[in-house]
């Protein structure tokens, strides 16, 4: 039930990363821009996330407001105390928790290489901090929003933790997932360390087969678990998915929903896109052509007319980027011509390289972080690929659809969710492939380029794609109708 009187929606999202101070993956997205459309709803949302190096200066640059004089919260961590300067501050209307510790905060990459007791204590800080702040702050939030497993230790501390475990008013929690594939696996001990009774260590706790497994610690706490797609709710109960926690999650399922993530529709459009050489919407699609030639001749090519596919996202084994490897001889001999721009696992990065070089005339690949090229790939292309292995939401195909570039999709997770086959159904948004061949890939592009021959065909498409409501105003609703349902039962 949606609580009548939206105002009284506290709740302090606690997050790793966050766009624009910091980010790895789609999660800096998502906190980046949820807490403002949960605020434009009318909820007091805040945030709560490590001064990355280089993230107080963004803050500043983007014309940080100090709410409060520098603070301090203080958290016992293996029989010591660490205590972290914390600055209140407003960015972009989002009242913001830095925490300031410059030591522990020290890593620019966010996440360690190799997770152990010692790289994982920015994590378990954060954690504790969101909690010590929930608790005892100036102001206590009815809820805390936890993503992913770095967060998740502060679920599992408001019930097993020596110290919070006891407190009397806690707020409620929500866990979001954003990639189950990341659990926070680390040895036992860690647990005593970090203060936690002897209720982490039970079947409801922490523990998970001799280790700690911070993320099942938070499944099994939270009051509630959100996946970000409707699809990826259902798939993570099954072992091809469930990345071996799915004993864990069906046990739980009853409080396990998804709620499908939302673009940041202002700074993700076409008609406004800076970056872009013209801008073009619905009504006047003339930009997209002058953009698809910036992108041919960027690639060093001639315009041959032929289709242009493009690639944006992180290149890790998850994205399926293997299939793209494998399928890449039949696609050039289709005539399409391949832009791939991403960064990631090295040997993928290096295999695209090699490629490239070898095929210069038909695969460009930038393996560098280079926005403005990455926003060009979006507009300038046809059809955009995405074969993920798994995906719980996704936000690049939403972005190519936004800019009219038709998505051929693997039918797994937020994909699946989001786009609709136009050979199945009317009101179709791209093409779908299930298994995860490089041959069904192939398939998949063949059905997108008998459309592509037609203009007109492929002109409706490209609208419908466009036309597609992906704001965050949906999730942010649903969102709040979970909160309410956890603060107002009744
Ligand atoms: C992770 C997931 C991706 C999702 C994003 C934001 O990066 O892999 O599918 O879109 O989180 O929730």
């Amino acid at each position: 039930m949606e609580t009548d009187d939206p105002t009284s929606v506290t709740v302090l999202h606690v997050t790793p990363e966050m766009a624009p101070l910091s980010k790895v993956g789609g999660l800096a997205d998502v906190a980046g821009s949820l807490p403002c459309a949960l605020r434009s709803l009318g909820a007091d949302a805040r945030v709560i996330t490590p001064a990355w190096p280089g993230a107080a200066e963004k803050a500043r640059d983007l014309g940080a407001r100090p709410l409060s004089g520098p603070e301090r919260v203080c958290v016992s961590l293996g029989g010591r105390e660490i205590c972290s300067p914390l600055r209140v501050v407003e960015v972009g209307g989002v009242p913001l928790y830095l925490l300031e510790e410059a030591e522990l905060f020290s890593n620019p990459a966010v996440y360690p290489e190799k997770l152990d007791a010692g790289t994982a204590l920015p994590f378990a800080f954060l954690s504790m901090a969101a909690v010590e702040c929930a608790l005892s702050g100036a102001w206590r939030p009815k809820v805390l929003h936890l993503h992913d497993w770095s967060a998740s230790l502060a679920a599992a501390a408001l019930k097993h933790h020596r110290l919070y475990g006891a407190a009397l008013e806690r707020p409620h929690t929500v866990l979001t997932i954003h990639n189950l594939a990341h659990q926070g696996v680390l040895p036992l001990s860690v647990l005593d360390e970090w203060g936690f009774g002897p209720g982490a260590f039970s079947l409801d706790g922490v523990e998970f087969y001799g280790k700690a497994n911070l993320l099942k610690g938070g499944i099994t706490a939270s009051d509630a678990v959100v996946t970000v797609s409707p699809g990826y709710a259902g798939e993570i109960l099954s072992s091809e998915y469930g990345e071996g926690l799915e004993g864990v999650l069906r046990y739980r399922s009853g409080k396990i929903r998804g709620i499908l993530n939302g673009l940041d529709t202002a700074s993700w459009d076409p008609w406004s896109d800076p970056a872009l050489p013209a801008n073009y919407h619905l009504g006047d699609m003339k930009g997209k052509k002058v953009c698809r030639k910036a992108l041919v001749e960027a690639c060093g090519w001639e315009d041959s007319g032929g289709p242009v596919i493009v690639s944006v996202g992180r290149l890790v084994r998850q994205k399926g980027m293997e299939l793209v490897l494998g399928a890449l001889e039949e696609l050039v001999a289709l005539g399409a011509r391949l832009v791939v721009v991403g960064t990631g696992e090295r040997a993928l990065e290096e295999r695209f390289s090699a490629e490239s070089l070898g095929n210069p005339e038909s695969l460009h690949f930038r393996g560098a972080f280079d926005e403005g090229f990455a926003r060009l790939a979006y507009a300038g292309g046809d059809i955009f690929v995405m074969p993920s292995l798994f995906e719980p939401c996704g936000l690049s195909q939403m972005i190519a659809m936004r800019y009219g570039t038709v998505p051929v999709v693997r039918a797994v997770g937020g994909l699946a969710d989001t786009v609709a086959d136009a050979d199945v159904v009317p009101a179709g948004t791209g093409f779908l492939f299930e298994d995860p061949t490089p041959g069904a890939l192939v398939e998949a592009v063949k059905r997108a380029l008998a459309h592509l021959r037609e203009p007109r065909t492929w002109a409706r498409l490209r609208g419908r794609c466009m036309e597609k409501d992906f704001s965050w105003a949906p999730s942010a609703r649903s969102y709040m109708t979970l909160y309410g349902s956890l603060t107002d039962p009744s």
